[in-house]
């Protein structure tokens, strides 16, 4: 299957993203998702179709997220004519559509959608790109972007109970890794994804050590 075209409409979509949510985030995306899948079942069972799934809706799935794009619903339409051109079938195409548009943290706060298997995979790659040193970089760009403070011990974390409260309440970047970032490998949907998440998260806790004791001079 060609998934230029694909590429192409994500690298015009997303060409001025600057919070870590750009073209090669989703290419990251597109080739852990496949990485993660090869990895949990045996080359010969692996089925190239449901690759170019995984590689489909990876490189696609935040040309639609609400944070940083205004019209989700037109860019749907778009991506419902773009998919059978690319040689995918329109239950292929509906698969990948329901899992891009389900598949954030905010949307399953509150209801647990269950993604087809090509969706799981999608969506842990995406949580492994919120975690270790490009989660890190990711982090304090959205949070610089959003004007938070890095930390501020007088902010507490919270526990995260809805998608409206995990939008507005007081955030600090250092506190995000707290209420959401080392939650993800514990919600990962597949083998590869929790094993791969665990190493990242720990990757962060020792960053996180770090921050601390630098932060309290004495
Ligand atoms: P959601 O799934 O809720 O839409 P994402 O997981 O897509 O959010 O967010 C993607 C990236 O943006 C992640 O790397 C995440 O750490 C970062 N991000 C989201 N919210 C915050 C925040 N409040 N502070 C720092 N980074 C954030
Ligand atoms: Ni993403």
């Amino acid at each position: 299957m060609n998934l230029q075209a694909i590429i192409d409409f994500v690298q015009t979509q997303l060409k001025n993203e600057t919070t870590g949510h750009d073209f090669y985030h989703g290419q990251r995306v597109a080739k852990l998702g496949v990485k993660l899948y090869l990895s949990d079942n045996p080359a010969a069972h692996a089925d190239s179709r449901v690759c170019d799934i995984i590689r489909a809706g990876g490189l696609l799935h935040d040309t639609i997220d609400e944070k940083i794009c205004p019209n989700p619903d037109q860019v749907v339409a778009q991506i419902k004519k773009l998919l059978p051109m690319a040689g995918f079938t329109e239950l292929e195409t509906d698969d990948i559509i329901f899992s891009i548009q389900h598949l954030s943290f905010s949307q399953n706060i509150e209801h647990h959608y269950q993604l087809p298997l090509t969706g799981q995979y999608i969506q842990d790659a995406d949580r492994i790109e919120a975690l270790g040193a490009i989660g890190i970089a990711r982090a304090f760009t959205y949070g610089g972007r959003h004007n938070n403070p890095i930390y501020d011990p007088k902010i507490k974390p919270v526990e995260l109970v809805s998608h409206d409260q995990y939008r507005q309440h007081q955030e600090t970047t250092i506190n995000h890794f707290y209420e959401k970032l080392l939650k993800l490998p514990a919600l990962m949907n597949t083998t590869g994804g929790k094993k791969l998440g665990n190493a990242r998260a720990d990757y962060m806790r020792g960053f996180l050590d770090e921050f601390k004791s630098e932060w309290n001079v004495d």
